[in-house]
C-alpha cells in the first residue's frame, strides 16, 4: 500500500521500523475526535470558499460514514496507514472517492492531533470531575451517619486528640473537592482550538478560525501556530491532576486498609470488595485498597515521564510528542476506574463504632485536655505539660487510662485537680470543647457537612 505521504520516496519503510514508529495501536482511540474535528474543518473550508459547499458537505457525509462503519466494527485500521489520521483520511477516500484528497487542505497532522487529543482531554475531564463529585456525596453520606461517632486522630500514626469519623472524612472531602477545582482549572487554561496552526507556520488558506474554534466548542483559536502544534501542557495538567488525587485515594485507601486490619478493627469492609487467600482460609483482604494505592505510583510515573519526554524538545512539533498518549490514556482509566472503585468501598464498610470508641478512649488521647484544664485552673501551659506528662507515665505504669485514676491520684501530681476532671477529660468532652471552626466539635461538623451538601447540589 503506498504511503500518503509517499511522494518522494522511493522505496517502502522497514517492516520493524513500520511497527516502530506507527501510532494507530493506541491513537484509534481517537477516532471520534479526529471525525469530529474533520467535520468542522472542511464546513469551515466550505464556508471560506476553500472548497465548495458541495464539495465539503461530501466530505462531512462521508465522515459521518466511516464513523459509522468503525462502530459498527467494519474498519481494520492498518500499520501501513501509521495513525488515526492518516487511516481515517483513507477510509474516507476509498468512500467518497476523490474529494476526500482534499480534507486536508489547510492543516497538518501536527494541529490535527493536537486538537484530537485536546478534545479527548476535555471529554475526559467532565467523566472524571462526576466521578469525583460522586465519590464527595458517598464520603458525605458516610460522614453524615457518623457525626458522633468518636475515633482517635493521629499523627505519626500515635494517638494523639479525639476526633470523629465524620470529621476524618470531611478531611478527605476537602481534598477531593481541590481535585475538582484542579479539573475545572484545566479547563479554564486549555480550552484553546489549535486547527489553523498548520504543520507549525499557520496556513496560506483564508481559514475561519473562529468558527472552528466555535463548532469544536474552544473558548479560542490558539494565539501562536508553533505553541499551537507543540503544546501538550494539557496533558501535563490533567496528568498532575491525576497524580494529586491518586495520592489522596492512595492515603485514604492506606487508612482504610489500616482500620480493616485486626490490629484496628475500626471497619469492615463489605464481601464484594474483598478477597480471600488461596492458602489461608480465615484471610479477608483489602485488595481494592491496596490496588488503588499501587495504582498511584503509576500514575505519577506517567507525569513523570511526560516531563522528561517535553522538556528537552525544541519548537515546534517532534515525534517524540506521539509518545504522550500511552501513559495520558493509562492515567485517564486508571484514575476513574479507581474513582470507581473507591466509592462503593466506601459506601459498604461497616463501622465498628465501639472499636473506635474504645481506642480513643485507651491512647492518651486526653492528655491535652488535661493539660488545658489545670491552664484553666491557672497552671501555666509549660509546667501543665509536665504535670500531665508525669500522670500519662504513671498510668502507663499501671496500665491505666488517664480517667480511671484515682482523685487522690490525681492531686498527687496537681492540688488545683478536683472531681470535675472526669467529666472534662472525658473523650467526649475532648471533642465537644473543639468548637472553633473547622474542628470536630459535632455542630462544626453538621455545618461542614451542611455546606458539602450544598456544594454538591449545586455540581
Ligand atoms: N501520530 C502523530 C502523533 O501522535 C501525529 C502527528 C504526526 N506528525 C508528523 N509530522 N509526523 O504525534
Amino acid at each position: 500500500m503506498s504511503k500518503l505521504w509517499g511522494g518522494r520516496f522511493s522505496k517502502d519503510s522497514d517492516h520493524l521500523m513500520e511497527d516502530f514508529h506507527s501510532s494507530i495501536k493506541f491513537d484509534q482511540k481517537l477516532y471520534r475526535e479526529d471525525i469530529r474535528g474533520s467535520i468542522a474543518h472542511a464546513d469551515m473550508l466550505g464556508t471560506v470558499g476553500v472548497l465548495s459547499r458541495a464539495e465539503a458537505d461530501t466530505l462531512i457525509e462521508g465522515l459521518k460514514a466511516v464513523q459509522a462503519d468503525i462502530e459498527e466494527g467494519k474498519v481494520a485500521f492498518t500499520t501501513e496507514d501509521e495513525d488515526i489520521h492518516m487511516n481515517i483520511e483513507r477510509l474516507l477516500t476509498a468512500k467518497v472517492g476523490d474529494v476526500g484528497k482534499k480534507l486536508h487542505t489547510g492543516r497538518s497532522r501536527n494541529d490535527q492531533v493536537a486538537v484530537d487529543l485536546r478534545m479527548y482531554v476535555r471529554s475526559a475531564v467532565a467523566e472524571t470531575r462526576q466521578l469525583l463529585v460522586d465519590l464527595v456525596e458517598v464520603l458525605h453520606d458516610l460522614g453524615a451517619a457518623h457525626v458522633e461517632t468518636i475515633m482517635p486522630g493521629y499523627t505519626h500514626l500515635q494517638r494523639a486528640q479525639p476526633v470523629t469519623f465524620a470529621h476524618h472524612l470531611l478531611a478527605y472531602i476537602q481534598m477531593f473537592r481541590r481535585d475538582v477545582v484542579r479539573l475545572d482549572d484545566w479547563q479554564k487554561n486549555n480550552n484553546i482550538m489549535p486547527l489553523g496552526s498548520g504543520a507549525l507556520a499557520g496556513t496560506t488558506y483564508p481559514l475561519d478560525r473562529n468558527q472552528t474554534a466555535q463548532a469544536l466548542d474552544f473558548d479560542a483559536p490558539c494565539a501562536n501556530s508553533m505553541d499551537g502544534v507543540s503544546d501538550r501542557d494539557f496533558v501535563l495538567d490533567y496528568l498532575y491532576a491525576a497524580s494529586v488525587s491518586m495520592m489522596h485515594l492512595s492515603r485514604l485507601s492506606e487508612e482504610v486498609i489500616l482500620w480493616a486490619s485486626q490490629e484496628f478493627a475500626f471497619i469492615d469492609l463489605d464481601d464484594a470488595y474483598s478477597t480471600g487467600s488461596s492458602i489461608m482460609p480465615q484471610k479477608k483482604n483489602p485488595d481494592v485498597a491496596e490496588l488503588i494505592r499501587g495504582k498511584a505510583g503509576r500514575v505519577s510515573g506517567h507525569l513523570m515521564a511526560m516531563l522528561m519526554t517535553m522538556k528537552g524538545l525544541p519548537l515546534a512539533y517532534n515525534k517524540d510528542m506521539q509518545e504522550d498518549k500511552e501513559g495520558l490514556f493509562d492515567a485517564i482509566e486508571t484514575w476513574q476506574k479507581c474513582l470507581m472503585m473507591a466509592a462503593p468501598m466506601l459506601k459498604t464498610l461497616k463501622v465498628k463504632k465501639e472499636n473506635m470508641r474504645a481506642a480513643s478512649e485507651g491512647g492518651f488521647t486526653n492528655a491535652t485536655d488535661l493539660a488545658d484544664y489545670l491552664v484553666g485552673k491557672g497552671v501555666a501551659f509549660r509546667d501543665a505539660h509536665r504535670i500531665v506528662g508525669e500522670l500519662v507515665a504513671h498510668a502507663l505504669d499501671q496500665g491505666q487510662a488517664l480517667g480511671d485514676l484515682s482523685l487522690a491520684d490525681l492531686q498527687k501530681a496537681s492540688p488545683q485537680i478536683e472531681e470535675d476532671i472526669y467529666e472534662a477529660i472525658s473523650v467526649d468532652t475532648c471533642v465537644k470543647r473543639r468548637h472553633t471552626k473547622g474542628a470536630p466539635g459535632f455542630p462544626q461538623v453538621e455545618e461542614a457537612l451542611d455546606e458539602c451538601k450544598s456544594w454538591l447540589t449545586q455540581q
